[in-house]
């Protein structure tokens, strides 16, 4: 027997669950409906607390809550005015860019608000009935704009199928799933491991599984499209994970497809492969994500050296691509 490499049995003790920053990229938020006008609300996501509102002529403004002033939560309080928000202890007020618009009191005002923007946003899009945000740690501007999504945006398509999961870890760990090729059999109960081919381009991944089966692509770490096909019937998973905190992900989906027409043999297959994508589809024996996924991500460690086999899917360059998308932060871990 050789030498015992204790060093590799005792390494899962100084393993982390989620030894990940807040990547950057847009993040869902909300549906557009969700935000009536006028209304403020307070979000926990990326790491922390915003306020979210919606001005009178209908912007959305996603801000830090804390007044530069002299540090009032804008959330608890805070009103509405115009298109700004007004801060509940002075009143100040900031519209969606973080410039401030009034100070309705003082003869002087800080040189620097005509300067620059002095209360932290996020820059915000409404895109296929949501509320989308840009993050970025150090608050540069958006690199790259959100797809067209022909099912989300165009007519002719249908599906009011969506869901929303907590899931217990980091978005890097439940995005993996998308190249670990070999748990769809285990995990999930495919017939066999799907031959898949992978390209990795600037922000976005494709993929293409089981020979045209699944093709899907994603848009940094908070969109992914997926079309699964079968008999020429086409349904679409859309996919808009938000982090929440450095170790809790809310994963929200959509289901759609063309609008085959009620009762016709193409419908029924839409809706069984939707049905497939989250649970388990009638007569089937494999699972979807909601079933099985969560059990392994809720509980499992990331291990930043992992020991793969030739079977494996492209986990290491996954885990390089992504790493784009850490623009701050400690990464010695990942
Ligand atoms: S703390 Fe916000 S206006 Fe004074
Ligand atoms: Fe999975």
């Amino acid at each position: 027997m050789g030498e015992m490499n204790l060093k590799m049995l005792l390494e899962s003790q100084s393993l982390e669950r989620c030894p990940f920053p807040i990547p950057t990229g847009w993040f869902f938020v909300d549906f557009s409906d969700q935000l009536k006008t006028g209304e403020i609300r307070n979000v926990e996501m990326l790491g922390q607390e915003w306020v979210l509102f919606r001005s009178e002529s209908g912007q959305v403004g996603m801000t830090d809550p804390y007044c530069p002033h002299l540090g009032a939560h804008l959330g608890h309080g805070g009103k509405v005015v115009g298109e700004n928000i007004r801060c509940p202890f002075h009143h100040w007020e900031y519209n969606t860019e973080g410039w401030c618009k009034a100070i309705p009191y003082g003869k002087v005002a800080p040189p620097i608000i005509k300067k620059q923007a002095i209360l932290r946003t996020l820059p915000a899009v409404e895109k296929y009935g949501m509320i989308w945000v840009w993050f970025h740690p150090k608050c540069e501007a958006p690199s790259w704009q959100l797809p067209h999504i022909p099912e989300m945006e165009d007519e002719g398509y249908t599906g009011d199928r969506r869901g929303s999961w907590p899931v217990h870890t980091a978005i890097q760990e439940v995005a993996e799933n998308g190249v670990d090729f070999a748990h769809l059999k285990f995990l999930h109960g495919a017939a066999g491991i799907p031959p898949a081919v992978v390209n990795f381009k600037d922000h976005v991944i494709e993929i293409d599984m089981a020979g045209g089966y699944i093709v899907g692509k994603g848009y940094g770490p908070g969109l992914n499209v997926f079309h699964f096909t079968q008999e020429g019937v086409s349904a679409t998973m859309i996919s808009y994970t938000q982090p929440i905190t450095l170790e809790r992900s809310q994963m929200n989906m959509s289901f759609r497809h063309k609008d085959y027409g009620a009762g016709t043999r193409e419908a029924a297959i839409a809706k069984k492969l939707v049905d497939h994508m989250i649970g388990a589809a009638d007569g089937e024996e494999s699972a979807g994500f909601e079933s099985v996924d969560f059990i392994v991500w809720n509980n499992k460690k990331y291990r930043p050296n992992p020991l793969l086999c030739d079977g494996d899917g492209p986990i290491l360059q996954y885990r390089k691509w992504f790493k784009q998308f850490y623009a701050d932060g400690d990464l010695s871990k990942i």
